[in-house]
């Protein structure tokens, strides 16, 4: 590779010793997020989610699942059928941008007005529907039922939200059209849905991971590590699953040492300044940005499109006056792509320049930019992982992985386990799983749960 790039993308290359640096930062971390006396200091807020039983197979039943949270909205019917089986009919919505930012309260609203009209189709109207919730931000939970809002994460922030329960919100917001006979059983993140439906297939799952829109994890632990968990909790069940929100690790400036100034850009620009920090660094929502300042960059010190000649600076103010030009799932259309046609490639450079016919060169430079930083969050998103995994008692480990990137990027899985097989403890065995719908079968088996208990 061209010496100029190299230069410029050592940033992105995380040596040994900072993937064990960050590693050791994570995972004091995590401690202090489920220390009580700490739990205030700490990014990784590690909310107990009150869900302490996995699925045995057995469960049965028809449930209502909602799940909101990331580029799109979706309401689901899932059929629990027993013997680790079930049906999934799910229908998907929009969330048009000004709900996104508009008033809480229009936000329940067009979700339960989705939801009248799902249940109206599949010709349910009358009939009593118990519901699981897969609402996916930071909340600070009380039971199943109840879910306060602490943060908007992910370009979402509905005024009057933050601070109140999503489930009475989303209760009286059924309630105000008087339409169904909906009742919200559980509310759950998504990595809890993903952890949940890997578990329901393979009871060895004991960690959920999104590398999405957004990034996050939760993972199984014992009830004497939970702090912040009531001494009734304790009794009948020794384990919890508890989430992490990983995504805001970073927010007290332990990963300063690693950030780039491509990193304080993204940061800058957001609607959440200051917060999020390694979600900023993994997840879908921000990679294709990191790669459209870069390749400004790159264009400005003639490292890339060198044939170019005066034509560069016309990129370069292509690509800044038009954000979200370079979308995340370009980086994993490029990754994809097969010499010598490099199609993918050629299309994107097209679409972003007018290029006809891109140089072979320059398709590998726009590739190298991708990897560095596809290869960084998926070292981060690794590290993570492994933090967990060495917390967990059992000998084996199976991971539950859903989200945009991690589907859909042709490497990402390869990356994290290289990464993983360097940091996981010697006399440990893990394997990673695809969860699969894990919103909808998910939060259905937290309702069924639910449903046991009460
Ligand atoms: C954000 C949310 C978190 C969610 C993750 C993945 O980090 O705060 O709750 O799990 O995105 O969707």
């Amino acid at each position: 590779m061209d010496v100029e790039l190299r230069e410029l993308m050592q940033a992105f290359v995380l040596s040994d010793y900072q993937v064990q640096e960050v590693y050791s930062r994570f995972c004091l971390e995590i401690a202090k997020g489920l220390r009580r006396s700490t739990n205030s200091q700490s990014n990784t807020k590690c909310f107990p989610t009150y869900v302490q039983e996995l699925p045995t197979g057995d469960e049965m039943g028809k449930y209502l699942a909602l799940d909101l949270g990331g580029t799109n909205f979706r309401v689901l019917l899932v059929s629990l059928k027993g013997h680790h089986d079930a049906t999934v009919e799910s229908q998907i919505y929009a969330v048009p941008k000004d709900l996104m930012i508009g008033p809480g309260v229009e936000l329940f609203d067009h979700i339960a007005e989705c939801l009248a009209k799902f249940v109206h189709k599949h010709n349910m109207s009358s009939a009593y529907l118990p519901l699981g919730f897969t609402f996916s931000f930071p909340c600070v939970q009380a039971g199943l039922k109840e879910a306060m809002l602490t943060r908007w994460t992910k370009g979402f922030g509905c005024p009057g939200v933050e601070g109140e329960d999503v489930g009475r919100m989303l209760h009286e917001a059924i309630r105000r059209r008087g339409d169904a006979d909906i009742a919200v059983v559980a509310l759950l993140n998504d990595t809890t849905g993903t952890l949940m439906s890997c578990a329901h297939r393979n009871p060895e799952c004991r960690v959920g991971v999104i590398v999405g829109t957004g990034c996050n994890a939760c993972y199984v632990e014992h009830v004497d590590n939970v702090d912040l968990l009531d001494a009734q909790f304790k009794r009948k069940e020794k384990q919890i699953i508890v989430n992490c929100e990983w995504g805001a690790f970073g927010e007290s400036g332990q990963l300063d040492f690693v950030r780039t100034e491509y990193d304080n850009e993204v940061d800058r620009k957001s609607i959440n300044r200051a917060q999020q920090l390694f979600e900023k660094m993994t997840s879908g929502m921000y990679l294709g940005e990191l790669v459209r300042l870069v390749l400004v960059r790159a264009l400005e010190r003639n490292a890339i499109f060198k044939g170019a000649g005066n034509r560069r600076a016309e990129y370069a103010a292509i690509l800044q006056h038009n954000i979200d030009i370079f979308e995340t799932k370009h980086i994993s259309e490029i990754e994809s792509d097969t010499f010598p046609e490099l199609a993918n490639t050629r299309r994107i450079i097209k679409q972003l320049f007018g290029i006809e016919k891109a140089s072979v060169e320059d398709c590998q430079k726009l590739r190298y930019i991708c990897e560095c930083i596809s290869s960084r969050a998926a070292t981060l998103v690794a590290i993570g992982i492994s933090g967990l995994i060495n917390r967990i008692a059992d000998r084996k480990v199976v991971v539950g992985i859903d989200g945009s990137v991690y589907r859909y990027h042709p490497k990402f899985d390869t990356y994290i386990r290289n990464t993983m097989h360097k940091l996981v403890k010697s006399d440990k065995e893990f394997d990673i799983m695809l969860s699969e719908d894990g919103s909808g079968r998910g939060a259905a088996l937290v309702a069924a749960v639910a449903s046991k208990t009460k």
